[in-house]
């Protein structure tokens, strides 16, 4: 019997399913000038005291975890009036090599996009990017486009509109799903949706059914039926706001739960404390935007 079990997850380890990790690339902006000034989602308190010099050195530690595990880190220089800059996921998304930037919902990020644009077409060459293209439509980019393999989830309801979605499938083609989003707290998708496997065919996510209206829980339950589901507790430390490589799973430290349950399915997941930035409304994802050149 031994010898059978033995063979068995000999086999499996070379089975295509399992998690497996692949090189990342990712753009970061340091918190510099971090801090909660205006509200704009209902995790801000305008005035609450913010350490910014905590949030850098948790901040480190994030890109320091993703160094370690071998990925590559760019950085965009932050900008003294815009302290939610940091928050690098919403500036652009990309997609086989092309890229197409946002367009803020709100007057006081407006500003951000055209660092992002600049920074792409300076780095263009580089990083073999086909196209980076200006968003006519509001889109605050990963923060409501998640990236699987060979489709796009999209969220709208509190700030990317969904003529942005249609927007981001025609400049990247790609097929996107839109999801709607009824719960304010779960104001862009990757505060209440996360992919742990972007594996074209076999992709996976976890997620807050609850932060989705009935009709996009059915399209998540049709698309992927071994989703892993959150609960509240977690998603209420925005758990959902991680990153996976295909097998290290970066997650909001205080998501235990979360935890708990993606190393049950052969994830290894790896707490990251921001709790400066989760001030701001933000996590881990939050932070990282993927530069995708396949
Ligand atoms: N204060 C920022 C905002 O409300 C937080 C953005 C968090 N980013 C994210 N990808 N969810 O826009």
């Amino acid at each position: 019997m031994v010898t059978t079990v033995t063979t068995t997850r000999a086999l499996a380890q070379g089975q295509p399913g399992l998690p497996t990790p692949r090189p990342r690339h990712y753009l970061m902006c340091p918190p510099t000038y971090f801090d909660v000034v205006y509200e704009i989602n209902p995790w801000m308190a305008a005035g609450a005291p913010v350490d910014t010099a905590k949030a850098v050195a948790q901040w480190q530690v994030l890109v320091d975890t993703y160094t370690g595990l071998g990925h590559a880190v760019d950085f965009l220089d932050p900008q003294p009036s815009l302290p939610d800059m940091v928050f690098a996921a919403n500036g652009a998304t990309s997609v086989g090599g092309r890229v197409l930037a946002a367009t803020f919902a709100t007057p006081q990020r407006k500003p951000e996009a055209s660092h992002h644009v600049a920074w792409h077409r300076e780095n263009a060459d580089r990083l073999g990017w086909r196209a980076v293209t200006e968003a006519e439509h509001v889109n605050e980019a990963e923060g409501d486009f998640a990236v699987l393999g060979d489709l796009v989830l999209a969220g709208y309801g509190f700030r990317t509109d969904p003529r942005g979605h249609a927007e981001l499938a025609d400049a990247v083609g790609m097929p996107v799903v839109s999801l709607r989003l009824v719960d304010a707290r779960y104001y862009h998708l990757d505060t209440a949706l996360g992919v742990l496997d972007d594996t074209p065919g076999r992709g996976n996510i976890a997620y807050y059914p609850k932060a989705f209206s009935e009709g996009s829980q059915q399209i998540l339950r049709r698309l992927f039926p071994e989703a892993v589901f959150a609960a509240d507790e977690d998603a209420e430390v925005l758990g959902l706001n991680f990153v996976s490589d295909g097998l290290n799973v970066l997650v909001p430290h205080r998501a235990e739960k979360l935890s708990a349950q993606v190393a049950e399915r052969g994830y290894v997941p790896i707490p990251v404390d921001l709790s400066e930035l989760l001030k701001g409304g933000g996590s881990v994802k939050c932070c990282t935007q993927e530069l995708r050149k396949a």
